[in-house]
């Protein structure tokens, strides 16, 4: 079986693959014509958030049989046109949820520590110690806006700092989020009461513009979002124009409507607004986890095969 791996992925993950005697090519960053004449000689092809896996690249693949995301969901491949053809499709759903949380946690912390500000005045040779008063976690109101894996643990993690935890979900029900130490609550309340308010639900037509001009306002005022679920949840021009009127104190994202972030984004440039370049599941730990899960996703097809 020949597996085009398309994005980069951890080599332990690919050295097993080899190991049990699949031909690997790894061509990552190919163009979308590159991928179109490149998939018609595979039988596998291995993304992460890269390449998008369109109707075309499927129509092109030939003998395609299995895609796997090494990540959560399956956002950047055409899952309907990949059945269609009787292809199987599989993610790493929860291998990377511990990094996503630490990186929630490092950016609540930078935002209400004034990180990213304080670090560019002190580079740049400027000892500014009066305008970075920052303020704690400890006893703060975290709202978690989706309990899935990701969000319980952001949950844990906030938990141990202190923070009184809301959350909401659909489809958690009020015994189990009791056992996570959290109290369910409509998405309502959280908008009204959380002083740190983080999004974990996927895009979904429910979710697209879930937070949007007409209900930021409703956020507690001087409360702190935080952004690492998937572009298209929170319009991105109201939560800029709510940093820059003040109504939130801040704001930080991680991921966005179009990536890589457009120069004319409205969130570049506002004081308040921190961002990083989708890196909530790039840690060493988390894709050797997504990559050691792909690989025995792939095996596991190739030996019923
Ligand atoms: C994920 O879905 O886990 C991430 O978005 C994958 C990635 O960072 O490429």
């Amino acid at each position: 079986m020949k597996v085009l791996i398309a994005d980069a992925i951890d080599t332990a993950a690919i050295e097993r693959i080899k190991q049990a005697g699949l031909e690997v090519t790894v061509a990552t960053g190919l163009s979308p014509e590159a991928l179109l004449e490149t998939i018609p000689n595979f039988e596998v092809l291995v993304v992460r958030s890269n390449p998008k896996v369109t109707k075309k690249v499927i129509d092109a693949a030939e003998r395609l049989k299995l895609i796997v995301r090494a990540g959560v969901g399956l956002d950047n491949i055409d899952v309907d046109a990949a059945y269609a053809r009787n292809i199987v499709v599989s993610n790493t759903p929860g291998a990377t949820a511990i990094s996503v949380a630490e990186h929630v946690m490092g950016l609540m912390l930078a935002l209400l520590r004034h990180i990213p500000a304080a670090h560019a005045k002190t580079d740049q040779g400027v000892w500014d110690k009066k305008s970075f008063m920052g303020g704690e976690l400890f006893e703060k109101t975290l709202g978690v806006v989706g309990l899935g894996k990701i969000g319980r643990e952001v949950a844990k993690r906030a938990k141990a700092f202190g923070m009184k935890i809301m959350g909401s979900d659909p489809i958690v029900d009020p015994e189990t989020a009791a056992e996570l130490h959290i109290r369910l609550v409509p998405f309502e309340e959280i908008l009204a009461k959380s002083d740190v308010m983080t999004l974990h639900v996927p895009f979904l037509p429910e979710t697209k513009n879930m937070l949007h001009q007409g209900n930021i306002g409703l956020m507690k005022k001087g409360a702190y979002l935080i952004f690492c679920a998937r572009g298209g949840i929170a319009d991105e021009t109201a939560v800029a124009n709510a940093v820059k009127s003040g109504h939130l104190a801040g704001a930080a994202f991680d991921v966005f409507e179009t990536e890589p972030l457009p120069e004319a984004s409205p969130l570049r440039n506002v004081p308040g607004i921190i961002l990083t370049p989708h890196l909530g599941a790039s840690t060493h730990e988390g894709q050797r986890r997504a990559g050691l899960e792909l690989a025995d996703i792939v095996l596991r097809f190739s030996n019923q095969k």
